[in-house]
């Protein structure tokens, strides 16, 4: 049989029951706790929340109990209207962002965890080092050689058009983070959220690099890791679609060889 060895700290034990809130309207939540600082396995501590008395979104109970119930309770959230970024983490076993997420879309105990395959910082803080440091391996600016006009660049509508749906992503990571690929081989291959960035980059049409860049991923692994299992367009809290943009680098790759 096989023998598989986990990885320190990867054993969740059960955690501490919190006092519930007064209300008529109330609901559980499990919550992933990962303390650094303690030589103790990460735990699920559940709270009980007066939902009556809170916002309608995930991100709102998770602010409530930091608030009244438990103030060492870690998460990352700036906007709370999908915007930054921040707030992404897994919740009922789906990764998304929690202040997108509303707590009627949720039956019974919401459970929350931070984002998979990810090292922890604390709670649901992962560390994102290498996936910035990713991003920034593929050049994330405009590169160009012709002299920079005195206005600004323009484009024509249809170039820009090309941009819809790849200048949306705000670097969430929830795809890359539900990809399996990218669970197994994430030291070496850039992902989907990473290689949507450098299609962004690849096709606008002010850009005149894009020899180097279809270089820099003409690698067994930075790209051609994605077996199009499509993970990544279901875990998109912006209903963006990574694989098709990942295809669309791999026919650049095809079509600069004929
Ligand atoms: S389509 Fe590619 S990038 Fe998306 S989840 Fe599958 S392997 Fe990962
Ligand atoms: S493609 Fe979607 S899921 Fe991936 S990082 Fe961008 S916004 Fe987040
Ligand atoms: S708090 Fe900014 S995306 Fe959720």
């Amino acid at each position: 049989m096989v023998q598989l060895t986990l990885p320190k700290n990867s054993q969740v034990q059960p955690g501490k029951s919190w006092p519930a809130q007064d209300g008529d309207t109330t609901r559980q939540f499990q919550i992933y706790r990962y303390n650094p600082d303690s030589p103790d396995n990460p735990k699920l501590d559940t709270y009980t929340v007066d939902t009556e008395n809170c916002g309608p979104m995930v991100l709102d109970a998770l602010i409530k109990i930091k608030n009244e119930i438990d103030p060492t309770l870690t998460f990352r959230r700036s906007c709370r209207e999908g915007i930054c970024g921040s707030c992404s983490m897994n919740i009922d076993g789906t990764n998304t962002l929690a202040c997108l997420k509303g707590l009627d879309e949720i039956n019974g105990t919401v459970k929350i965890y931070p984002l998979p395959h990810m090292p922890v910082v604390k709670d649901l803080v992962p560390d994102m080092t290498q996936f910035y440091t990713q991003h920034r391996s593929i050049e994330p600016w405009l590169k160009t050689e012709t002299t920079e006009p005195r206005k600004e660049w323009l484009q024509s509508h249809e170039d820009r058009e090309k941009l819809d749906g790849l200048y949306e992503c705000i670097l969430c990571a929830c795809c890359s983070t539900s990809c399996p690929s990218y669970w197994w081989n994430g030291d070496r291959y850039l992902g989907p959220a990473i290689l949507l960035q450098a299609y962004r980059w690849l096709i606008d049409s002010r850009d005149e690099a894009t020899g180097e860049r279809l270089d820099d991923l003409e690698d067994p692994f930075r790209l051609y890791r994605c077996h199009t299992i499509m993970n990544c367009a279901k875990a998109c809290p912006k209903g963006l679609n990574p694989a098709k943009a990942i295809a669309e680098v791999k026919k650049m790759m095809l079509e600069r060889r004929v």
